[in-house]
């Protein structure tokens, strides 16, 4: 069984696509981890993201694999980038790598072959509208800008300087590509349970979508 989550940025996916597949014993893979593990690659390696050949070329060479055991895990070359993929400048640069045709056709390639009689909850932005367009379930979520902006400045380690303005403006720049780009964007897919998680704790977020599930 495949049940999808999509949505934005800081809108809820990851913690509560996370917690789901663990009640409902499912296994759980975070597409926007694989699109962050290519972006590490590629400024690691200064890729030039406007040279298809050169990009082609990374894409051979990238040795990514992602891996569920008792949890989602993803590495590059037998290093686990889990925590690498997370910085300010992979934040910056990942709308931009995941508008890329090539890097796209990769991932959902791995996503599909992942995925292959396996029960599992999917997140990401594209999942229930082209990955999976046969899901048996589908959600969007969805969240007020301000709430997700607040939700991403817990998360940040790694630099003092960011403020919850500044990610604002980096969810908002984001959602525009993400939503705007030609291939794929981030959308809701006709058939998606829509779930707006504003105001929301995330044990209701799983509890509400686990409810549906069951019923
Ligand atoms: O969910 P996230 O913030 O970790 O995703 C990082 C980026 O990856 C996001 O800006 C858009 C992209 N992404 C995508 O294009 N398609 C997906 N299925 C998942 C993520």
């Amino acid at each position: 069984m495949i049940i999808a989550i999509d949505g934005p940025a800081g809108s809820g996916k990851s913690t509560t696509a996370r917690l789901l597949a663990e009640k409902l014993n499912f296994i759980y893979l975070d597409t926007g981890a694989m699109y962050r593990a290519v972006t590490f690659y590629f400024l690691k390696n200064s890729v030039n993201l406007k040279d298809s050949e050169k990009i082609c070329e990374a894409l051979l060479e990238i040795n990514l694999s992602i891996h569920f055991y008792d949890k989602f895990e993803i590495y590059i070359s037998d290093k686990n980038v889990d925590k690498d993929i997370r910085s300010t400048k992979v934040n910056e640069f990942v709308s931009f790598v995941s508008q890329i045709e090539l890097v796209r056709k990769k991932m959902v390639e791995i996503q599909r072959k992942f995925s292959e009689n396996r029960n599992i909850v999917i997140e990401g932005r594209d999942i229930g509208s082209y990955v999976f367009p046969n899901a048996e379930f589908k959600f969007f979520l969805i969240a007020d800008l301000f709430e997700r902006a607040k939700r991403r400045f817990k998360e940040i380690r790694d630099d003092s300087s960011i403020t919850v303005n500044s990610l604002l403006e980096n969810l908002k720049k984001r959602d525009e590509i993400d939503s705007n780009r030609s291939i794929s964007p981030l959308i809701k897919a006709q058939d998606a349970i829509e779930i707006d998680t504003t105001s929301l704790t995330i044990d209701e977020q799983v509890k509400k979508i686990y409810n549906i599930i069951n019923k």
